[in-house]
Order: C-alpha cells, then structure tokens, then sequence
C-alpha cells in the first residue's frame, strides 16, 4: 500500500521511538468515519465505551458554545442536536486532544494543536466549495500534521525549543526539523499515517501538505494545503515562515479563492472560538 508515497522513510525514524500508541478509539472513530454507512448506533456505542471520552463530550455538548437551552443529558441526545458529522468531527476532536495531553502544557506545543483544529475548521468550509466532503476534510485537517504533532508528543521540550530558536531566525520548519530529528514532520506523518492504518487519503495529506498542488488540483490534499496556509494567515500559525502569506494574497492565489470571505475577520473569530473552546 502506499506505494504512491516517495516519503514515507523506509525505517521507523528514531525521533518515533517509544511514541505512544495512537488511541484505539481514535484509529476506531476514524474507521467510522471513513464508512459512508455509518449508523447513529454505532457512533454512540463505539463512544460509551470510552467514559472519560463520553463525559467530556457531554461537557462540551453542554457548553455555551453550542448554546442549547435545554441540558443535554446523554450521547444519543447530544448526536440528536449536533447532528451525527458534527459529533462525529467533536469526538475526534476530543480524543486527539486527550492524546496530547502532556504535551499541550508547553505553550509552543498548544498552539500547534490550535493550528491543527484551525486548519480542520478551514478545511470544512473549503471542501464545501471545491465539492469534497466537508467532514473527511475535517479529519485530514485535524490530522495533517500529525508527524508534527508525534514528535512533540515524544519529544516536547526539544521541540518547543526548536521551535523558538527556528522562528527567531525564521528557519523552514521542515529544515530545523531534519537537522534535530533526522526526519521532518512531513516524513514523520508519511510514517505514522501508515503504521496506523489511516486512510489513504489522509496519509497523503500527512506526507504532502506543504506541497504547493497544481492549479487545477481539486484533491482533499490540495484542499488541506490551502487551509493550512490559510490558518497560519488568520493567525493560528504554530511559526512564522519563510513562505508565509497574507490572508489577502491567499485569496487571490489559491484556486476558488473568491469564494471564501474577503474580510475574514468574522471568520477568524469564529474559528479562534471554537479553538480556545477545546482549551
Ligand atoms: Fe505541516
Ligand atoms: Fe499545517
């Protein structure tokens, strides 16, 4: 499988070593995810069986954030009023963000997770105007820097380090990455993509999402490309870059630019809330 993949390194990086397993809930929402014939039953039961999984969720679904009068008591009552993708896309959420737990205490680190929930937020509403579906392009947002995310997890005070010292010289992530570890993030997600069984689309999105698709290009990676970029422009970028762009000059590069706002400040704080929202 995979065979696409020029990058996926041939050994497992030393920088993965002793990496926590991804969480079988995760790897399991995922699966459902991935099915189109996915029945409301067995999302609610696949997330009972985790009860820290189910209690947070209900704590958000009871959040002001989603603003229901009325207490929402159980699972099956929150996907009522969610509505099955979005609880789908939540639970997500709230399994990767329980995942990276220890390591969201180094400042650094919380705001690439920040970046990764922005971008699956971006990455929503774009797949809606290049006709993909808008939930697997959730997932691949959430999920595309997940060799970023693995090596802070295994390494997270080295990596906030890097992480300093690469943006006070605005240094290419990726650069500073493979002079530490031997491996950047985009070769690390190849890796992990792979060894956990994700779908095949996202293991593309892990290994090729910096880069820059073909004009014409309509795939779920171009779409991840672009809402990366366009996260790092409404200010949920974990550095600044060498290649960074303003959100206006975005507008006008990408393909289907115009359709999404011309002045995003309205969507930058709706974005920002739902992030600080899993804070
Ligand atoms: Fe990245
Ligand atoms: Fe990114």
């Amino acid at each position: 499988m995979s065979a696409v993949l020029t990058d996926v390194p041939e050994t497992k990086p030393w920088a993965l070593r002793e990496l926590p397993a991804f969480p079988s809930i995760t790897t399991k929402l995922l699966q459902l995810l991935s099915s189109s014939d996915t029945q409301v039953n067995k999302l609610v039961d696949l997330l009972r069986s985790d009860a820290a999984l189910s209690a947070e969720l209900l704590r958000r679904a009871n959040s002001a954030l989603y603003g229901f009068r009325s207490q929402v008591g159980s699972l099956q009552h929150a996907v009522m009023l969610l509505g099955f993708d979005q609880m789908k896309s939540l639970a997500m959420a709230v399994s990767m963000g329980a995942y990276l737990k220890s390591a969201l205490r180094i400042a650094a680190l919380r705001r690439c997770w920040r970046h990764s929930l922005a971008t699956a937020l971006v990455a929503e509403q774009l797949a809606r105007h290049m006709k993909l579906d808008p939930d697997g392009a959730y997932t691949a947002g959430l999920l595309h820097d997940i060799g970023l995310l693995g090596l802070m997890v295994n390494y997270p005070e080295a990596y906030s380090e890097m992480l300093v010292v690469g943006s006070e010289n605005a240094f290419d992530i990726r650069t500073v990455e493979r002079a530490q570890f031997d491996v950047d993030h985009c070769e690390a997600g190849a890796w992990l993509a792979q060894q956990w069984n994700f779908p095949e689309e996202i293991q593309q999105a892990a290994a090729r999402h910096h880069e820059k698709p073909a004009d014409d290009h309509s795939s779920l990676t171009a779409c991840i490309y672009w809402s990366s970029r366009l996260a790092d422009a409404l200010g949920f970028l974990v550095n600044p870059t060498p290649d960074l762009h303003a959100y206006a000059d975005l507008r006008e590069i990408m393909p289907g630019g115009k359709a999404i706002p011309e002045n995003p400040s309205e969507w930058k704080t709706s974005i920002g809330a739902k992030v600080d929202g899993f804070e």
